[in-house]
């Protein structure tokens, strides 16, 4: 599992994300920071977390790196407690704030926590918090909705990593790409600042599409990628003019995180079953088993 995950994530220590994302920005790559760690069971680890993102922002701004960070709100507490989640999230945006201005993206977990997740994102932006963006995940039959409601936000739009039900999800790709490309039509007439994480090329190519057609400069939009994934995808759209950020875990609970990225999709085992088999066989295309 070790050998497998050194790809996607940083490395255990925060001085392993440091180096990734100076890596990265050498590149003319941007990051996102994501401390692992999101299976908590008492307050204190929330604490803990909350304390590692504010080191984290303490160490982008004393190496001058570009980089903001992404934050799961079950990992600062949510469904322990609600004001607890609330004030580490506070506390991370304001200090976000205060050291150069970054974003606090809120990363959106499985179902359960969407409501939540929109309903604490909208209280600390009408509390002043304007540094803050949330993600929308195609593969939800609410997403369009909820992309009318965010007009002027800065928001993540992906297809949805968590296997949901099929009364609330599209149950098949064609419909989550379908239901992508609408979403990213909608978030942008309502003038969002629209990060479009994808590695799937099909959209990839109509973001490229819908930003040149809408005379979008590279500063009123970015793509985004995970660690470790397609890295050729994202070299391209560099040297296109994109801007381009990189989703960087880091953290020891990089084997809990592996394992429950694992179970949460299955199509990831297969993603990275065909990778590590490309890499190893090179000449021979394996491709991931579609679900
Ligand atoms: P698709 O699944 O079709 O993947 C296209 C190709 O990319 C695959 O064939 C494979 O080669 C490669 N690939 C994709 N994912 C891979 C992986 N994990 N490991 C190895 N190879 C992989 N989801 C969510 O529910 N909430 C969130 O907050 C976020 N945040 C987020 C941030 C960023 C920057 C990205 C890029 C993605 C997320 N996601 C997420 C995950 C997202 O919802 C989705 O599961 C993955 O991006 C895979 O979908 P694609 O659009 O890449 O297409």
């Amino acid at each position: 599992m070790r050998r497998l995950s050194a790809r996607y994530i940083a490395g255990p220590e925060l001085g392993d994300a440091r180096r990734v994302v100076a890596g990265l920005n050498a590149a003319g790559k941007l990051a996102t920071v994501d401390v692992l760690g999101e299976e908590i069971e008492h307050p204190a680890e929330a604490r803990t977390i909350a304390r590692s993102y504010l080191d984290a922002l303490a160490a982008f701004h004393e190496d001058g790196l570009e980089a903001n960070v992404s934050v799961k709100l079950t990992g600062l507490g949510l469904k322990l407690d609600r004001a607890l989640c609330k004030s580490n999230l506070q506390s991370i945006a304001g200090r976000a704030q205060e050291l150069g201005g970054r974003l606090v993206r809120i990363d959106m977990e499985d179902s359960s926590t969407t409501d939540a997740t929109l309903e604490l994102y909208r209280e600390l932006r009408d509390e002043g918090h304007e540094n803050l963006g949330v993600v929308l995940q195609a593969a939800l039959r609410r997403t369009i909705e909820d992309a009318r409601a965010l007009a002027g936000a800065n928001v993540r739009l992906c297809k949805g990593i968590y296997v949901e039900p099929e009364e609330i999800a599209f149950p098949d790709d064609e419909s989550v790409r379908a239901n992508f490309a609408r979403a990213l039509d909608v978030l942008l007439d309502g003038g969002c600042y629209v990060g479009i994480a994808t590695h799937d090329l099909q959209l990839a190519e109509w973001g490229e599409r819908l930003v040149s057609e809408r005379g979008l400069t590279a500063s009123e939009y970015e793509f985004q990628m995970l660690l470790g994934v397609r890295t050729e995808l994202g070299d391209r759209l560099v040297a296109d003019g994109h801007r381009l950020r990189i989703y960087v875990p880091f953290g020891r609970q990089w084997y809990e995180y592996s394992l429950r990225r694992l179970q949460e999709n299955p199509k990831v085992a297969g993603y990275i079953a065909a990778d590590t088999l490309n890499r190893v066989l090179p000449g021979n295309k394996v491709l991931p088993k579609r679900s």
